[in-house]
């Protein structure tokens, strides 16, 4: 397995361009099951999720091209195979998000329950519940979601809770629908937004996104259309606290300032010198910052995808700090890892105590999902002496040629083969 060697101790500093967001391209590219014509699709991070999605379009019948760059091309016109199998949802939960567009398009479905994962239980009962609602006949046999539907209808949608994947799935289902669809307690993500808008260029009809109430009138087809993903506000915030952690400067284009309000808010609590100019946010930090409480909670709160990146921060600035986890059951797994590395953390629940301390040390430490691995190569850019952060795997799923983009910031970070 393929890991990460760091050399701790540089303060970063220079410009990176922001790449096109993970949670955006995911719905985007299942999206292009609705309809028969090209959907292209730019701004496309290079990612293994999206290696992933294109492997599984590709193998229900699609077609698809990729030009240099980038660009992705999709057709999903000579789709056979209506069938999402274990071993690819079981690599990338965000499989789930095939289920409502081929339902809507094709009238059937048959895609792997996704079961656990590192962070939790994730189940997606009301992915099925809400497709249930608009008429689908559905069982679960075998580990997997049997789905099938002549036509589904519009239905009034309350979710229990705010699921990201589970309001764009049934979004997704639902500009096919005949008749009204309302989804009451909607996420409100800005990727839900940019999901809307790529189905609107499509000529979905679609009202309330980014609300907690999304209105969608079923339309008889779906054309294709152009259209580029929102940059990734996650990538974004994790290089603002890179700058913060290592006490550099940075400069960030391509971003979108407006969807990372929270972050920057508590970053400047924190200490943190930052500017924004239309899609460019320039930090700098030349002191040890103050920590900052946090819960994790759907946007426009905190974001769970951030939390691991604040703990790595907050053990090692000024005083103590609670971060408190509401989204996810099980998401403190990189704790130990940095404790390892001289943090002083203590977990009770879902509640992580730090207690900041005035430096890290270098370790060799194991990488357990995406976020935990952006938190752990954080600390390991601050730590005195070298960081191995193993089973890198997972850091490619989400962040775009992450160890070039921090060594043209300064950082001194290598992959070291299996
Ligand atoms: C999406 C994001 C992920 C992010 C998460 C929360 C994508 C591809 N992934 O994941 O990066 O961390 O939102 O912001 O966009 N739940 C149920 N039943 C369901 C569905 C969800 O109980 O049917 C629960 C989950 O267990 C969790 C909570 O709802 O506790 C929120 O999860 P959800 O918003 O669904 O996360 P994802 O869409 O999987």
């Amino acid at each position: 397995m393929e890991k990460l060697l760091i050399s701790g101790g540089i303060p970063l500093k220079g410009e990176v361009k922001i790449s096109g967001a993970k949670n955006s391209v995911l719905p985007i590219l299942a999206a292009s099951l609705l309809c028969e014509e090209d959907l292209i699709i730019g701004n496309v991070p290079h990612l293994q999720d999206v290696t992933t999605t294109i492997s599984l379009l590709t193998e229900m019948g699609a077609n698809l091209s990729i030009d240099e760059k980038m660009k992705v091309s999709v057709n999903a016109a000579s789709v056979k195979k209506f069938y999402a199998p274990y071993e690819m949802v079981k690599t990338m939960r965000a499989s789930i998000l095939v289920l409502g567009p081929l339902l809507a398009h094709f009238g059937e479905a048959k895609v792997s329950l996704p079961g656990g994962c590192a962070i939790g239980s994730r189940p997606v009962n009301l992915h099925i519940d809400g497709l249930k609602a608009m008429g689908a006949n559905i069982k679960v046999e075998d580990g997997y979601i049997f789905a099938k539907a002549k036509k589904l209808k519009g239905a009034k949608i309350t979710l229990p809770i705010a699921t990201v994947t589970g309001t764009e799935n049934l979004m997704m289902a639902a500009v096919l629908a005949n008749g009204r669809t309302v989804i009451k307690n909607a996420a409100k993500e800005p990727e839900i937004i940019d999901l809307a808008n790529c189905l609107r260029l499509m000529g979905a009809q679609i009202k309330g996104d980014g609300t907690s109430s999304i209105t969608v009138d079923g339309v008889k087809e779906l054309r294709g259309c152009n259209y580029d993903v929102l940059p990734d506000r996650i990538e974004t915030a994790t290089f603002l606290v890179a700058a913060a952690i290592t006490k550099g400067k940075l400069t960030l284009t391509h971003t979108r300032p407006d969807t990372l309000k929270i972050i920057i808010e508590k970053l400047k609590k924190a200490g943190a010198d930052i500017s924004i100019k239309n899609d460019i946010i320039n930090i700098e930090v030349n002191k040890q910052l103050n920590s900052v409480n946090i819960t994790t909670n759907p946007y426009p709160d905190f974001p769970t995808d951030m939390q691991a990146q604040f703990i790595a921060l907050n053990s090692i600035s000024k005083g103590k700090s609670k971060v408190v986890e509401s989204v996810f059951e099980n998401r403190f797994m990189h704790v130990q890892e940095l404790v390892r590395m001289g943090a002083n953390i203590d977990i009770n629940g879902n509640v992580a105590t730090i207690d900041g301390v005035k430096s890290l040390t270098g370790a060799p430490v194991m990488a357990t999902d995406l976020r935990a691995s952006a938190s752990l190569i954080l600390a390991g850019l601050v730590a005195k002496g070298e960081t191995v952060v193993d089973r890198i795997y997972h850091i490619d799923r989400g962040y775009e040629c992450i160890e070039e983009k921090l060594t043209k910031l300064g950082a001194n970070i290598k992959r070291l083969p299996q």
